[in-house]
């Protein structure tokens, strides 16, 4: 069902609580990487534009429901207010609430001007954000009037921010970034243009089952990369040496495989790698056929890149999960960030999402060459492995 949108609340001089994905990695008291602050702007600054009083609310990090100042949002509001004043060319008023709800959180949320904007504290201080528990709920409902969910990467945590509050506060719509979120990867999983080629990497095959199974029915050819690959080729019978392998889910892989095999999905495993007998910095390294044992393999060798690039070439959808080897490690980066440059280079529409292939895509220098960049790790996988995310479902329906 189509929800509702920004557009349609009549925001002007209403306080409207939108709950924004503000979990950003913090250096040295100040953001690390603001993609995602940035990727809600288009929502702030129209509510903004248009006379509303806007209270964000968010988590960051897992502070398991304890205040610690580690956590805090302050220095993400301070950076708020620098690209708001960048971007309007005119001095915002961001202000800060040490307090997520409470007296104090009322009070700011009573004296906010039209044009101006509230930060609560990491919402996670409190027990009761993820035990979606419905006081904490009502209380953060009770200082607003309307409420916008543009936290994608959160809409697959049932929480009293992205679910609980919604029984309180009507309507509920999705701001710009949610839906471009969902236009984007909704179109990847019911309508894609083809060949459709996904590409999945990652540590576990447990995390993956899900989407694999799910985009099986819908994609044309999957491109396997990075840990969870040694799984698969090991329920081939093939040597994988000291690689990461699952042993547990081998059936679950040869069930994949077999799958694959009497379909007309193409699922295509890594036709070489590159080993080391320790996975540390530059550790002395070689590109094989086979794994020999007593080797880890870190990377897909250049054949694997040039065959995956051959189908990334063709394609007219992509969607990338997950790091093609231990990306974090140089020199086992190589391969990651040639599927990054393939990706890149391709004429179709592109979908990255995942902290691992978006940080390759940046490190590669080709953010902006991908069509979309996906602000969820964990909600896109859920996305794409077919599964409704409470934070959405919660969301107010368009009757008309
Ligand atoms: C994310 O970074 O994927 C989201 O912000 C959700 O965070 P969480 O996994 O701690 O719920």
């Amino acid at each position: 069902m189509k929800k509702l949108s920004i557009r349609d609340l009549a925001v002007a001089g209403r306080r409207v609580l939108v709950r924004v994905d503000f979990n950003v990695p913090l250096h040295a008291g100040g953001v690390a990487d603001d993609t995602r602050i940035r990727e809600t702007l288009p929502t702030i600054e129209y509510l903004l534009k248009e006379k509303a009083k806007v209270i964000l609310c968010s988590h960051l990090g897992r502070p398991k429901g304890k205040r610690n100042p580690e956590f805090s949002l302050r220095p993400v509001a301070e950076h708020l207010r620098m690209l708001l004043d960048r971007d309007l060319g005119a001095e915002v008023q961001v202000g800060f609430c040490p307090e997520t709800v409470g007296l104090q959180a009322e009070e700011m949320a009573a004296r906010l001007e039209p044009g101006s904007v509230l930060l609560l504290e990491n919402l996670r201080f409190q027990p009761e954000e993820e035990a979606n528990d419905s006081g904490f709920s009502r209380r953060l409902a009770a200082l607003a009037e309307l409420y916008v969910n543009d936290a994608f990467g959160s809409a697959h945590r049932a929480h009293a921010s992205t679910v609980g509050v919604t029984q309180f506060l009507q309507p509920a719509a999705a701001g710009f970034l949610m839906e471009k979120e969902l236009r984007y990867l909704g179109q990847a999983l019911h309508d894609p243009a083809h060949p459709f080629v996904v590409i999945l990497g990652g540590a576990k095959i447990a995390d993956k089952i899900p989407v694999i199974e799910s985009l099986a029915r819908h994609a044309d050819t999957i491109l396997i990369g990075g840990g969870m690959a040694y799984t698969f080729l090991a329920a081939q019978g093939k040597p994988v040496g000291d690689s990461l392998c699952e042993r547990d889910k081998l059936d679950v892989a040869k069930r994949v495989l077999a799958r694959a095999a009497e379909g007309k999905l193409r699922l295509l495993l890594p036709v070489d790698h590159v080993v080391a007998a320790r996975l540390e910095p530059h550790a002395p390294h070689q590109v094989v056929a086979e794994i020999p044992a007593g080797q880890k393999a870190l990377d897909i060798g250049p054949r694997t890149v040039a065959l995956y690039a051959e189908q990334i070439a063709a394609a007219r959808t992509i969607v990338w999960n997950g790091p093609m080897g231990v990306f974090e490690t140089p020199p086992f980066e190589r391969g990651t960030v040639a599927i990054a440059q393939a990706v890149a280079a391709s004429s179709a529409t592109s979908i990255v999402g995942g902290g691992d292939s978006v940080a390759a895509i940046e490190a590669a220098g080709v953010a902006s060459r991908i069509t979309h960049v996906s602000t969820g790790g964990g909600a896109s996988l859920e996305f794409l492995a077919g599964q409704e995310l409470p934070g959405v479902a919660a969301l107010t329906g368009k009757t008309a």
